[in-house]
């Protein structure tokens, strides 16, 4: 019986192209898996004018994706388009039976529970190594290699373009609108950043690893997310004075059999494994229960890095298939054990607040009233009078731990007091 395998790739752009470069110039580890052996059938992108540079024979491309999904020589589509139509695509892949291997974190993290019971209902496989950190081998390390701990928290950078704004902010290159315009000249951020600056992007995910870490139900909305877009040059200043960096953290946490997940800038400690992750790279800190703790890192986009992903689940896929191993999908559809993410309301964490100040006594006793009432303690408090702007100070507070609900209540007293100007600025702070 022949290994070769159809496969039929819909998207052959930066990611696609990738693929099809690795597969046609295959390093030594795949060659000497000798049962492997991808027979490309069909690709479907959507200009067929477009000029491809390189060696694939023209007669394999088509416009029409559904055709490559309906192939009868197709038994493995590659999704690698991010199009409105992957959904559709994917499912009939599914539900003929095909096994599918995408990068379209969107797709899995907002509409991943209907994929993979149809992946499951069908006897077919569904693998997205690519969706997460991209080159990053984190979902098979969650699944496989970590497969005998309870993962009891997971601190990651998923986002290469808002750590590489912070980074280059942290090095004094720049304010926040000046990085972001000269990342979207270089192309290293989007036209429309609104997925990356806004946490979007690294919420669907967190809900993605979440699925895998702790069994729940989420998807990147359930996800509560804040961006970076309002992280200034002081914050960075203060936050470097305090011995922190500011970071757009993914965060998920199991405990007391409830799970939080949360992506906003954090303070982290200027000697911490992320702290010193930089510019476009990511990487995820897991603690396992047997493992302890545990960090990947490396680059988390890219065409080649991606591509890497992307042919890792085509290769497992094929050896599983030549070994009459079944389905892997049976782990990803929870069933009776799922969990729900829980609301930030109830999270405990510490908090840097900074406020513009009238210079007069009084004011930081009615503030830490405020504070006192919500049960919420104060750390340590700065104040420079070397920068003053017109009568006022800034005021710089740091709690101890307090949960998010009573915090969000003091915050809106404290915007109220004649003494404080404009909105106070909070940013949480995690002790990794
Ligand atoms: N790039 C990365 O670093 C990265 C990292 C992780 C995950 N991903 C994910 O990987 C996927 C692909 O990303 P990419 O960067 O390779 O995108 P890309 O460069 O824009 O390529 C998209 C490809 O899909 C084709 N396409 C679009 N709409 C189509 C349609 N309706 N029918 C058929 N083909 C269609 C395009 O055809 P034409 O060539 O004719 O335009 C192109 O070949 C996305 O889901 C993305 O989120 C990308």
């Amino acid at each position: 019986m022949s290994n070769s395998i159809g496969v039929g790739l819909i998207g052959f752009g930066t990611v696609g192209s990738g693929v099809v470069e690795l597969l046609q110039d295959a390093p030594s580890s795949m060659r000497r898996r000798k049962h492997i052996d991808f027979s490309l059938q069909r690709i479907a992108v959507r200009d067929l004018k477009k000029s491809r540079g390189t060696s694939i024979d023209p007669a394999l491309l088509t416009a029409d994706a559904e055709e490559v999904v309906a192939d009868p020589t197709v038994q493995l589509v590659v999704e690698l388009t991010g199009a409105d139509g992957a959904f559709d695509w994917v499912s009939e892949a599914l539900r003929q039976g095909k096994d599918v291997v995408t990068a379209n974190k969107a797709m899995l993290a907002e509409r991943g529970e209907e994929l993979f019971e149809l992946a499951l209902a069908n006897g077919a496989d569904l693998m997205f190594e690519a969706s997460v950190a991209a080159g990053i081998p984190i979902i098979r390390s969650l699944r496989n290699g970590l497969v005998a701990n309870r993962v009891e928290s997971l601190y990651g950078i998923l986002n290469g373009t808002t750590n590489y704004i912070l980074s280059r902010m942290s090095r004094g290159e720049g304010d926040y609108a000046d990085i972001l315009k000269d990342a979207q000249d270089k192309g290293y951020a989007e036209s429309d950043p609104t997925m990356d600056v806004s946490g979007m992007d690294a919420a669907q995910k967190l809900a993605i690893l979440c699925r895998i870490a702790f069994h729940s139900t989420g998807t990147g909305s359930d996800v509560f997310c804040e961006g970076i877009e309002r992280i200034e040059k002081s914050d960075i200043e203060y936050a470097r004075e305090l011995g922190y960096v500011i970071k757009l953290l993914a965060i998920a946490k199991q405990q007391n059999g409830r799970v939080e997940a949360r992506v906003h800038s954090a303070m982290v400690p200027v000697d911490s494994l992320l702290a010193n992750i930089h510019d476009e790279f990511n990487a995820i800190q897991v603690q396992g229960s047997a493992v302890g703790p545990q960090v990947f890192s490396g680059r988390g986009a890219g065409q080649m890095p991606t591509a890497s992903a992307v042919v890792a689940d085509m290769v497992e896929l094929l050896e599983r298939r030549v070994a009459g191993a079944g389905t892997a999908i049976g782990d990803m559809v929870l069933g009776e054990e799922a969990v729900a993410i829980t609301s930030v309301e109830a999270v405990e964490m510490r908090y840097f607040l900074r406020a513009l100040v009238s210079d007069q006594p009084g004011v930081l006793e009615r503030i830490a009233r405020i504070l006192s009432e919500e049960k919420i303690s104060i750390a340590s408090v700065l104040q420079k009078e070397r920068d003053l702007h017109g009568g006022s100070v800034p005021l710089v507070i740091v709690t101890h731990e307090a949960s998010e609900a009573a915090m969000q209540r003091a915050l809106a007293q404290i915007s109220t007091l004649d003494t404080v100007q404009g909105a106070v600025k909070l940013i949480r702070m995690e002790d990794l």
